[in-house]
């Protein structure tokens, strides 16, 4: 269902070719084994298990898998780009879609509305999460970890991430990885959305969110880590990537969000 050739694929762990065993299995030289979802009809590549993270951390990855099901499968209206969202709209413009797109953490819904209502027809258009999610989607979608995406060096013209960074336990990886499948023409745009450590805490939360419990090390029960704006910069920085231009929009007293264009 999905149209990826194989030629922009490559091992997620190993970063080596894949060969087709058979019409759902993929294999690497060094023996690692992907299989297609035949139900859904996507590739998935996400690893038995991440060689970057500790058990810990690994087990922390898994916990906060259940709750995205949760918050982003079940209750989509606040968490994703679901339809009409002005932030979202103002993404979808920041991004400039062209060539080949690929968006980084896309969400388990058929396309999010930054796509969906500011594409660019002649652009091709794909999307990993590792929530497989609804189907079909209106992208080429293979599940996958943004910091372990199975795709060659320099493949697309744009990478977008819109709100999913703060998830990874190793959000420098996640970038990274990005603008390793980046071409040195393009470019990657990260919607990062701040928030302040002394914002108030809502008065009601709705009982589907205090039925979910926060993950070992996690800072919340989605959020591995909130960043600042300042952080940001300072990993692109260390990561020796050039911010081609930012925009800021504040959402209320204590709330931004903020959108990079990372080039390498
Ligand atoms: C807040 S949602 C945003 C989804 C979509 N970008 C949107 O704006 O509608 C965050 C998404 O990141 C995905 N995600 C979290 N950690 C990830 C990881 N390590 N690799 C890939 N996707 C991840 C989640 O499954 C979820 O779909």
């Amino acid at each position: 269902m999905y149209k990826i050739p194989l030629e922009l694929l490559q091992s997620p762990v190993s970063k080596k070719p894949l060969t087709l065993a058979d019409e759902f299995t993929l294999k690497d030289e060094e023996g690692n084994v992907f299989k297609k979802n035949i139900e859904a009809g996507h590739w998935n590549f996400i690893p038995s298990r991440s060689p970057i993270y500790s058990e810990e951390q690994w087990n922390t990855f898994k916990k906060l898998i259940e709750n995205f099901v949760i918050s982003y499968e079940k209750h989509p209206e606040v968490n994703v780009s679901y339809d009409v969202r002005q932030d979202a709209f103002d993404f979808g413009d920041f991004c400039k879609y062209h060539g080949k797109v690929l968006d980084i953490g896309c969400g388990p819904h058929k396309i999010p509305s930054y796509i969906k209502y500011k594409r660019n027809n002649d652009a091709e258009y794909y999307g990993i999460d590792i929530l497989s999610g609804e189907h079909p989607k209106e992208l080429n979608f293979v599940q996958a970890m943004g910091e372990h995406l199975p795709f060659r060096d320099n493949s697309f013209d744009v990478t977008i991430s819109g709100t999913s960074l703060l998830h990874y336990v190793d959000v420098k990886a996640g970038i990274k990885e990005a603008l390793r499948v980046t071409k040195p023409s393009g470019y990657s745009c990260i919607w990062l959305g701040v928030k302040s450590k002394e914002a108030p805490k809502p008065k009601q939360s709705p009982d589907w969110y205090k039925k979910l419990e926060t993950p070992e090390g996690a800072e919340n029960p989605f959020h591995y880590k909130r960043y600042t704006e300042e952080d940001f910069e300072k990993i692109f920085k260390e990561l020796n990537l050039i911010v081609a231009e930012k925009k800021a929009y504040p959402v209320d007293e204590w709330r931004k969000n903020v959108f990079f264009r990372i080039k390498k």
